[in-house]
């Protein structure tokens, strides 16, 4: 691919609002990578639970950041040479991922790798700052939003099929939690960038919002 034709696409938006399902399609038709930056935050906390790391002692956290290597392969995310795909969905990593990612230290690792691996290729990339901070030249920008309710009724329901014994009421408490503290926190807020186009997925199927989305980028013949 000549450098011209390399294109970024960026998705932000709450938690269970649907992104990574849907970037993982849109990157699919167009045939270009998918980066899951969530799952980077993912990866740090669960090495920081493992480690059993008090997030208090900022030397430790530098310490163990610069003995982390995380990168993607065929769809996997790989923590220091392991998959943990699973490992990092656990409700105790999803809990720690939101704590750690409020660090300078660990936003500043992680958006220099997320940077680099934007910026070799074309890719769909999702998070909470993509489209403000990490790839702000992202040709595309899409803000995913959906009710509170239905996200926490697709989270409950993708927790059930995993065979995790869960409570509607927490799973709510919980994306209601995540959603103040990742749009309260000081550093890189989750926030809708002034030039990404806002999709409100409530009601709408994987497929629909995903149309949408080749729709706009076929717009601007990119595919
Ligand atoms: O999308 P997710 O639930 O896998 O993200 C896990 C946590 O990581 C979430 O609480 C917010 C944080 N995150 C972030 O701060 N910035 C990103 N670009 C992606 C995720």
């Amino acid at each position: 691919m000549k450098e011209e034709q390399i294109f970024q696409i960026a998705i932000d938006g709450p938690s269970g609002a649907g992104k990574s399902t849907i970037a993982q399609q849109v990157a699919k038709l167009l045939g270009i990578d998918y980066i899951d930056t969530g799952a980077m935050y993912r990866a740090i906390g669960y090495k920081i639970l493992e480690r059993k790391i008090n997030l208090d002692h900022t030397e430790e956290v530098i310490d163990l950041l610069g003995k982390t290597d995380i990168d993607f392969s065929k769809g996997n995310i790989i923590l220091d040479g392991e998959i943990v795909n699973d490992q990092i969905r656990t409700p105790e990593v999803t809990k720690m991922a939101s704590m750690c990612s409020a660090l300078p230290e660990v936003r500043a690792m992680l958006v220099a790798l997320q940077r680099k691996m934007g910026q070799a290729k074309s890719v769909v990339m999702d998070g909470r700052d993509i489209g403000t901070n990490v790839l702000t030249d992202a040709r595309y920008k899409f803000f995913m939003t959906a009710s509170a309710q239905e996200r926490a009724e697709r989270r409950y329901e993708e927790l059930v099929a995993k065979g995790q014994n869960v409570n509607f009421d927490a799973v709510l408490a919980d994306i209601i939690k995540r959603d103040h503290d990742d749009s309260t926190r000081a550093l890189n807020p989750l926030k809708r960038a002034e030039d990404a186009i806002e999709l409100d997925t409530t009601g709408m199927s994987i497929t629909e919002v995903t149309e949408k989305i080749i729709k706009e980028i076929r717009k601007n013949g990119n595919c």
